[in-house]
């Protein structure tokens, strides 16, 4: 897999990250949009509004440790032992904001072999991030092996059954630039036995590309009945992306033909808009991944006659870029865990995005859940060494001072003077998909937060609400249907045997909206999606 080296230091938005939590109005309309029914109404404005001052202390409290930190420069044994202030990390940010490009995270979703991993083996090579060597390499490789259509997706599928069978199993990470943007790419599997892999990927998205396959029947396979394209788009949007770019492909085995774009456009449109995708934040491209058409360019003879829109690359280039929680407390929660080497540094290292926050090299980090803490030893950020990362950007830490068995994927990283609460108990609000069979008071389900998946039971049925306004239409449902918004709580299962197992590291949406967002499966389905409201024990 190519790993592009870029120069070191991030950027966001040219404005400052907003204080955390996020304000209450913002708050209502990414809920409102998720169809979740605002909050205030739901009668939970005073957990918000109480879960916010929480922050508040805890800000002024941090500032307050902030500056003995400085004076008394680790005197406190908890405290990290920082080499540079975070003051001027942020000043050298801003600075290097007019510079820079600013950094976004991408995930490619969609049905299986809709063509994601071809597209984007594609466009790394059409932008020279993959060498013409590399792709006659896989090329003459997977022809040997009877898969030459797969060569491109060989950039991403690189084990050795993703290569035999002809599909994507695990994420892969890579990056790439635009003209005026970098990209942290996450190739997604699309096959339904691996969803628990692509949530992992996903939950580290801020953006998405969703892949639908053009070809007669294609589409129609991944759109109905059990097709994933649905559960995707339903699956990212509730991880929290809400920039969407549909990219149309396989256009050339209908010859290229304008109708069958635009009737896959009119069926997929008011679909996305239900899910909670703004029609204004969803761009629609019609691309050929095997030949490369409207990737980077358009070749005369064929889409140029009907359509005069961006290439894929050009809107991907023109894509929002969040603002970060550069100054909220450090949360990394843990995608993948590996001892050894990479090029620039070797020991226990794991990798995650960063939610919020900037982590340095000297740092010491607590791994949640757990009792122990390690000290940062190097940093390294799209293959290079860097002194630190900050929130939006996927990083790997190498830690000395803790055993890899002391951590986990989904375990969460943060500096042990401002931990997340480990509970096995909190109270959500969610919208219910289309479970097989309504859920009651009992009901088991697997909790996914980031990458963990743990056996949870929804404890309770608190009210079902008014999607729109969030009011309470009725307390103490007995059960939740198809649809429909409501406030539960939740109990992890294994917590009465406690360890690892019975308690996850979890924050309220109000206090860290990429700490709070929670997905239920249950037998291969997604039942329903939400947030946290409050943290209980
Ligand atoms: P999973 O990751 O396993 O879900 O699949 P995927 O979506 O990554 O699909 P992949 O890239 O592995 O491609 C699946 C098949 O579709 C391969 O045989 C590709 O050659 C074929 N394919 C991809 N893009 C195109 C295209 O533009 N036109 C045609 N005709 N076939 C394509
Ligand atoms: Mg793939």
């Amino acid at each position: 897999m190519s790993i592009k080296k870029v120069p070191t230091g991030h950027q966001q938005q040219a404005s400052l990250p907003p204080p955390v939590p996020a304000p209450v109005n913002a708050l209502r309309a990414d809920m409102e949009a998720m169809g979740l029914g605002a909050p205030e109404s739901a009668g939970s404005l005073l957990q918000v509004e109480r879960a916010q001052k929480q922050a508040q202390r805890q800000r002024q409290q941090e500032e307050d440790e902030d500056t003995t930190m400085t004076t008394t420069n680790g005197a406190d044994d908890d405290a990290p032992v920082l080499s540079i202030a975070k003051e001027k990390i942020l000043e050298e940010v801003r600075a290097k904001e007019k510079t820079e490009k600013p950094v976004l995270s991408l995930v490619v979703v969609g049905h299986v072999d809709a063509g994601k991993s071809t597209l984007m083996g594609r466009v790394l090579h059409e932008l020279g991030e993959t060498s013409d060597k590399e792709i006659l390499n896989y090329q003459r490789q997977s022809d040997k092996m009877g898969k030459g259509s797969f060569a491109y997706a060989w950039t991403f599928d690189a084990m050795d059954e993703e290569r035999e069978r002809g599909v994507t199993i695990d994420v892969a990470i890579d990056s790439f630039a635009t003209p005026h943007r970098r990209f942290t790419l996450i190739d997604a599997p699309g096959h339904r036995d691996f969803i628990p892999n692509m949530i992992s990927g996903a939950a580290q998205a801020d953006t998405a590309i969703l892949v639908v396959d053009g070809s007669s029947g294609g589409f129609e396979k991944g759109f109905e009945g059990g097709g994933q394209t649905r559960e995707h788009a339903v699956l990212v949007r509730s991880l929290g992306v809400q920039q969407l770019v549909v990219a149309v492909n396989k256009l050339d085995a209908v010859r290229w033909a304008q109708s069958r774009f635009e009737a896959i456009r009119e069926q997929l449109q008011p679909f996305l808009t239900q899910t909670g995708f703004q029609p204004a934040k969803v761009a629609y491209i019609p691309v050929g991944a095997m030949s490369g058409e409207n990737l980077v360019s358009r070749s005369d003879e064929i889409l140029k006659s009907w359509y005069e829109g961006p290439t894929l690359v050009e809107q991907l280039d023109s894509l929002d870029v969040p603002v970060r929680a550069l100054e909220a407390p450090l949360r990394i929660p843990v995608s993948n865990v590996f001892k050894g080497q990479s090029a620039t540094a070797s020991g226990l290292a794991v990798s995650g995005r960063i939610e919020s926050g900037i982590v340095q090299v000297g740092e010491k980090l607590a791994a949640l859940p757990g009792d122990e803490t390690g000290l940062v030893r190097a940093l390294e950020v799209d293959g290079e060494l860097v002194p630190y990362a900050l929130a939006g950007s996927n990083a790997t830490v190498f830690l000395s001072g803790i055993e890899a068995n002391q951590l986990g994927v989904g375990s969460v990283l943060c500096p042990p003077s401002q931990m997340v609460p480990v509970v096995s108990s909190f109270a959500a609000q969610v919208i219910v998909f289309e479970p097989k069979y309504p859920i009651t008071a009992g009901y088991a389900v697997e909790l996914f937060h980031h990458s963990r998946d743990i056996p949870a039971t929804i404890a309770s049925l608190d009210a079902i609400l008014d999607k729109a306004s969030g009011q309470v239409t009725k307390a103490k449902p007995r059960m939740l249907t198809k649809g429909c918004s409501a406030r539960i709580k939740v109990q992890l299962r294994n917590a009465a045997s406690g360890g690892r197992s019975g308690a996850i590291p979890i924050e309220p949406f109000s206090i860290n909206k990429n700490m709070g967002r929670v997905l239920f499966r249950r037998n291969g389905e997604t039942v329903a999606a939400g947030i946290v409201l409050e943290t209980l024990q």
